[in-house]
């Protein structure tokens, strides 16, 4: 099982390329399965998630190559299965998301349920009360979720929680539905708005993606198209943080500054030095120790819950005393542990961590629990007096394209370690 070895504390500084977005790519590559025509996808992260999903598309007859620049080329005209097996969605439950495409282009679909992981139960009964309103007869059986149905209809929903993946399922199960399909309280997350751009390029009629309400026209059947994924707020998000806690000077390009504008904010008050430009976002903390901030998580536009980690372990070495509240799911603490471990003064109580930053973290091996949590991990490491080994960083691959290379680019000194 890899390490990642990392021996701080090391001012960081340079330019780091982001990669396209993890959870706009997942969608989008799901959503091939609704075109009858050849697509190509560019831009997507070379990802453990990645290959999982074109693995399950694969399993299903989809045809998909990529070429020497990692796009992706995808012919769904000929699909064998509808079924996603749980041994591919227990390793991946964003695998949920072939479920609106396959019921909405051949009227059936088998998905092993998505169980819960570390951050939460992840419950899934907003994908399929939204089917079930759009006519699908869902059932769950022996853990699979079997839909049925003749021809989605389109409806008028209305979400109970904000959700993202649900947003996506149903967004792509109205595209081809007969009628008109209005989501209300939909997420507002700029990877749902990418999923909508890419639906719409294959011919898809949709309006307010980005918006809380989104309007689809269905349509009969989809095309072809050539789309570029969005870049990875939330892997842009992370190497900045990691500038502000070792008093850096970072320079993040192929980003979008405009979809983490909450996350930028934060920085500022902490202290950093922030410019933006077309693609790009520079931190600079001029080797200052950060000041601490309060976070409270919530969908976007609001602070996402995908920084959070981060900003423990930035406030866990920030001058003052901060709190950090989550507020979408009801285990996403399990990074405290390990912080406190390297000395971080950190009490829970209930969903929030109240944090006394203190000078600085000491080395310790310790163990990833998520992808979030071990990103938070690292970036402690990098910031700690010492070699700090993390472990079980297959979690890190699922969510950041060659970590250490891109962190040894900017001065960290960090190694992957197998035993
Ligand atoms: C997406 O997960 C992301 N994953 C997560 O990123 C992200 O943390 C999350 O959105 C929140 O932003 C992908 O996009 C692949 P939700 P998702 O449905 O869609 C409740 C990462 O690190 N809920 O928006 O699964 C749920 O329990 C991952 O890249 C229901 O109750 O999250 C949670 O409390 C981690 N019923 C809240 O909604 C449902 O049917 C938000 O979850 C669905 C969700």
């Amino acid at each position: 099982m890899d390490k990642l070895l990392i021996r701080g504390p090391g001012e960081l500084s340079g330019t780091v390329k982001i990669s396209g977005a993890k959870n706009a790519a997942l969608p989008i590559l799901a959503g091939t399965l609704l075109a009858t025509e050849p697509i190509v996808v560019r831009n997507i992260p070379h990802l453990k998630d990645v290959t999982t999903i074109i693995s399950l598309l694969q399993m299903m007859g989809v045809q998909v190559t990529i070429d020497d620049q990692l796009n992706v080329e995808v012919d769904a005209s000929n699909v064998t299965s509808r079924e996603a097996p749980y041994e591919l969605v227990r390793t991946m439950r964003a695998s949920i998301l072939v479920l609106g495409p396959l019921v909405a282009r051949f009227g059936e679909a088998d998905v092993s349920l998505p169980g819960g992981c570390a951050i939460g139960a992840r419950p899934v009964n907003l994908h399929i009360a939204g089917l079930q309103a759009m006519g699908a007869d869902v059932s769950v059986e022996n853990g699979f979720i079997k839909a049925r149905a003749r021809r989605l209809k389109g409806t008028h929903i209305v979400f109970d929680t904000v959700t993202v993946t649900g947003t996506e399922n149903l967004l792509m199960a109205a595209v081809l539905a007969d009628g008109e399909t209005v989501l209300e309280n939909s997420a507002r997350e700029p990877e749902v708005t990418d999923l909508a751009n890419f639906l719409i390029e294959l011919g898809a009629k949709i309006d307010g993606a980005g918006s809380s309400t989104i309007v689809v026209q269905g349509v009969e059947k989809l095309g072809g198209g050539d789309y570029t994924v969005l870049p990875d707020r939330i892997e842009a998000g992370t190497y900045l943080v990691a500038a502000a806690m070792t008093g850096g000077r970072i320079r993040v390009v192929d980003a979008a500054p405009d979809t983490l504008e909450a996350v930028l904010i934060k920085l500022r008050e902490a202290g950093a030095t922030i410019t933006t430009g077309e693609g790009w976002i520079e931190l600079d903390m001029k080797g200052r120790r950060p000041t601490a901030v309060d976070i409270r998580t919530a969908p976007y536009p609001a602070f996402p819950t995908d920084m959070q980690a981060q900003f423990c372990a930035l406030n866990a070495i920030a001058d003052g005393v901060s709190t950090i509240t989550e507020t979408i799911f009801e285990n996403r603490f399990q990074h405290v542990l390990e912080l406190q471990r390297m000395g971080a003064d950190i009490q829970l109580e209930g969903n929030t961590a109240i944090i006394k930053g203190v000078d600085r973290l000491m080395a310790a091996p310790v163990m990833a629990t998520d992808l979030r949590a071990s990103a938070g991990l690292v970036l402690a490491g990098l910031a700690a007096t010492g070699e700090t080994l993390v472990d079980r960083i297959y979690h890190v691959d699922r969510g950041y394209e060659r970590i250490e290379e891109k962190l040894r680019q900017v001065g960290a000194t960090i190694q992957r370690v197998t035993s």
